[in-house]
């Protein structure tokens, strides 16, 4: 990022989010707040320690190093792992982190290296009920609960499954078919192992929709950063972020003058053109420039033309937002483009 661009988050958007979301669920329900991929693509420890404050019950990180990060801020609440990777579970143990169980050979894995350093993790089983990202398949419950009835060093206090499209009204069958599954599967895992298990299956369009099946626990994470992946929805939350740069040249071009590499953008009429200082280095991707993709220019609506080099992304302005324009630019604004910059750097896994 240059220095003149910085992104800016709202810590009083994000505890109003919070409890927004809290609002929803039982409160008996616990709340997991999901930080991974650098809290989508902001701070993860600013973030995290922010939620703590707030009364976050748990956190969800995708990967041990993320969890290290978090205790090494002195977080000590569970911290579950996503997708715990093989090389680095012996420190993801010894920090006292939770794992989710993905496949039968991750379970095996882990039961080792807990075993070997003489500790006991607590796990979610992560059943695969449809999504087919990560998870044991319901076919596989058999022998996962075997290997953790065999395992004492694991101990199995959570179930999970995660929704392929809570945020899609049109896929409603396939959302409850996948919630049903994950019941029977729960029940049975229950008589397998004899004991009382928990359950946590909703992300943030899922505590939208599907408010019936918050269990004992969520899992949120674009809700606390300001979306419901729903217009109607988006109305209770507020966008926790912004993305701030500078303008650095104003140029007028005349009709059947283009812009951009590839001639991207021709403009039909004499118009005044803004270089505004950002590009792939800050994860901006090149087709935003032809993707109705707006920027704030000193508060007025300006649309992005034409794709970006290096470090520039045009924006299309009227003579008058321009005149008002004090070379400060704000990206990224309140409800005009989604989560397209966490998708950018730091991808939405
Ligand atoms: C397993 C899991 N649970 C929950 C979430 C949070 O989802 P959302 O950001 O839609 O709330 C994610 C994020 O992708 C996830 O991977």
């Amino acid at each position: 990022m240059s220095a003149n661009t910085r992104l800016e988050v709202s810590l009083d958007a994000l505890a109003h989010n919070y409890r927004h979301l809290r609002s929803l669920i039982p409160a008996s329900t616990e709340l997991m707040a999901v930080v991974k991929a650098n809290a989508y693509g902001t701070d993860l420890v600013r973030l995290s320690k922010e939620l703590d404050a707030l009364g976050a019950d748990s956190f969800c990180v995708a990967y041990i190093d993320e969890g290290l990060a978090l205790r090494s801020a002195g977080i000590n609440k569970p911290i579950l792992v996503l997708h715990a990777q093989i090389d680095s579970l012996e420190k993801g143990v010894d920090a006292g982190l939770d794992f989710s169980l993905y496949s039968l050979d991750f379970i095996n894995h882990l039961a080792e290296v807990a075993f070997s350093r003489n500790k006991q993790a607590t796990v979610h089983l992560n059943l695969n009920t449809g999504l087919n990202r990560l998870g044991i398949k319901p076919a596989e419950l058999e022998q996962a609960c075997s290997t953790l009835l065999a395992s004492p060093q694991l101990y199995l206090g959570w179930m999970m499954t995660h929704l392929a499209a809570s945020e899609d009204h049109a896929l409603h069958g396939f959302t409850q078919s996948q919630l049903e599954q994950f019941i029977a599967g729960h029940k049975r895992a229950e008589q397998l192992m004899g004991a009382t298990i928990k359950r946590h299956a909703l992300n943030s369009s899922g505590v939208h929709n599907y408010g019936h099946a918050a269990f004992e626990a969520v899992r949120t994470g674009i809700s606390l950063h300001g979306f419901a992946n729903d217009p109607v929805l988006d109305r209770h939350l507020k966008p926790i972020s912004s993305l701030i740069s500078t303008l650095s040249a104003i140029r007028e071009i005349e009709a059947g003058e283009s812009v951009s590499y590839n001639r991207l953008f021709v403009a039909e009429k004499p118009m005044k053109i803004a270089t505004i200082g950002l590009g792939h280095a800050d994860g901006i991707h090149r087709s935003l420039g032809h993707s109705g993709f707006e920027v704030l220019i000193n508060g007025q609506r300006a649309k992005a033309v034409g794709n970006d080099l290096y470090g520039s992304l045009y924006g299309r302005c009227d003579p008058y937002r321009l005149q008002r324009a004090r070379r400060s630019t704000h990206l990224w604004p309140a409800k005009l483009c989604r989560n397209d910059f966490s998708a950018g750097r730091y991808h939405r896994l």
